[in-house]
């Protein structure tokens, strides 16, 4: 292994650290409170080419491999997750689902525009009966000849209200079980298409969560994903890079909590000295800082496996079961090291605290990302 940062790494880092700094940092608090998806952002993400990092250029993308991603995933998520989420849902769900089990006319119609920002992605997996237990998805798909007829419901969509492209995933074939299972792209308008209200959440209240319902809709049969019944593996394989994403979110969480808990210690005076002085208070500092270091270690090995070509299913769940679990312990005690001010908005990690707790829910649960390690460990 050799995490080792080229020069362009460090560029591309401290471009997103600069991003985050400069444009997510000003109306963060603001678009927490009013939950307000940040579409002049997302189209300046694309600009910069944080919306397509690792599709091919040929495709309107930013050809950066995996490393790259997780950095700037990182560095987006210590000031503001919600945008962080748009990011990777876009990137490592929808641009990378695509490229890698698309056909090329899939590629050449949505890469351009998925890449650069003009469009953004949804990926619509779970529903109201069938969230972690993947496999029992009530959602058909009907063959019908020309197109297949789209009925059910998916919830809790990132991106829902305002994606122009949906990979929906359903069944066409109940008897098959996971090998009776499709996805297809869906586009925004399409007749029977009916996007719900918006979810009110506990955090990354400025990514836009929604159900959304298919009533008789008409899906042409181009717009198949892969062979068909490959939906579920298709699903599997793109979340495992999905998890990728979404440890590098929750690392960012912590690292941004870490940083700001830090300079706070060394500010905020108690007993006649700053708390960094107390033992209690360096502790937590010292745990805070080792963990997040253990927990960058994982996302970087998941990356590098994922670069490398070497299989990231176990790597990518033991990096997010592992950075969601820190970025969650060490929000709290982020808002310790906070006193009273830990529990005020303008102080922002109250914001990360709520945010963290996503990260142990979406791309599969924990408790999931246990079964896939330790399905891994006990077959190998
Ligand atoms: N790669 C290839 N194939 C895979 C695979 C993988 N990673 N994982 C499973 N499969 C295959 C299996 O080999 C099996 O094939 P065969 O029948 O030919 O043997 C088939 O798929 C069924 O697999 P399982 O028997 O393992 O299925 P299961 O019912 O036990 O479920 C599970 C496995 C890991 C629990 C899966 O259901 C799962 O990951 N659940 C969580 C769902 C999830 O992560 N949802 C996230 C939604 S998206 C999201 O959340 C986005 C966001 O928030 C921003
Ligand atoms: P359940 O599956 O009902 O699980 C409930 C509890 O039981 C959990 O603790 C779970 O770990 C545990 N559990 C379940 N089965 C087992 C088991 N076999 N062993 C041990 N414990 C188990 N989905 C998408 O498809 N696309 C999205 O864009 C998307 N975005 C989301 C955004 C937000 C803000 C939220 C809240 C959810 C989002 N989701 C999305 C859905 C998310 O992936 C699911 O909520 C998640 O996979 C868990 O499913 P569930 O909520 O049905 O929980």
């Amino acid at each position: 292994m050799d995490f080792s940062l080229t020069e362009e790494h460090l560029m591309i880092r401290d471009a997103a650290r600069d991003f985050a700094q400069t444009e997510l940092l000003p109306g963060v608090i603001e678009r927490d409170e009013k939950q307000e998806f940040p579409d002049e952002l997302v189209k300046k993400m694309g600009e910069l080419g944080f919306m397509g990092i690792m599709v091919d250029p040929k495709y309107g993308g930013s050809g950066m491999d995996t490393i790259s991603y997780v950095l700037i995933m990182e560095e987006l998520s210590k000031i503001d997750a919600s945008a962080s989420v748009i990011v990777s849902v876009n990137n490592s769900l929808v641009c990378y689902g695509i490229e890698k089990y698309g056909s090329e006319a899939q590629k050449e119609t949505y890469l351009p525009k998925l890449a650069t920002g003009e469009f953004v992605g949804a990926f619509c997996l779970s529903e109201p009966e069938a969230g972690s237990d993947a496999t029992s998805q009530r959602t058909t798909a009907i063959d019908k000849g020309d197109y297949y007829l789209l009925n059910g419901t998916k919830n809790w969509i990132t991106n829902g209200g305002r994606a122009d492209v949906y990979l929906v995933i359903a069944q066409t074939d109940k008897d098959k079980g996971s090998h009776g299972i499709n996805a297809f792209i869906v586009e925004r308008g399409t007749e029977g298409f009916h996007i719900g209200p918006k979810e009110n959440k506990l955090g990354i209240r400025g990514s836009d969560t929604h159900t959304l319902q298919f009533n008789d809709v008409k899906v042409p049969k181009e717009n198949r994903i892969g062979a068909n019944g490959s939906g579920f593996r298709f699903a599997m394989k793109t979340l495992s890079g999905g998890r990728i994403g979404i440890a590098a979110q929750a690392l960012g969480i912590a690292s941004g909590a870490y940083e700001l808990a830090l300079k706070y210690s060394k500010e905020r005076k108690a007993f006649g000295t700053e708390i960094s002085n107390h033992q209690a208070i360096a502790f937590k500092l010292a745990d805070m800082y080792t963990d997040i270091a253990a927990a960058r270690h994982l996302v970087m090995q998941a990356a590098w496996d994922k670069d490398q070509g070497n299989n990231y299913d176990k790597s990518s769940a033991m990096a997010k079961l592992y950075a969601s679990k820190v970025a969650m312990e060490h929000t709290v005690e982020a808002v310790q090291i906070h006193g009273g001010n830990g529990f005020v908005k303008e102080y922002h990690v109250e914001r990360l605290m709520r945010d963290a707790k996503i990260t142990q829910i979406y791309e599969g649960t924990s408790e999931i990302q246990k079964i896939v390690i330790s399905r891994s460990v006990l077959r190998d």
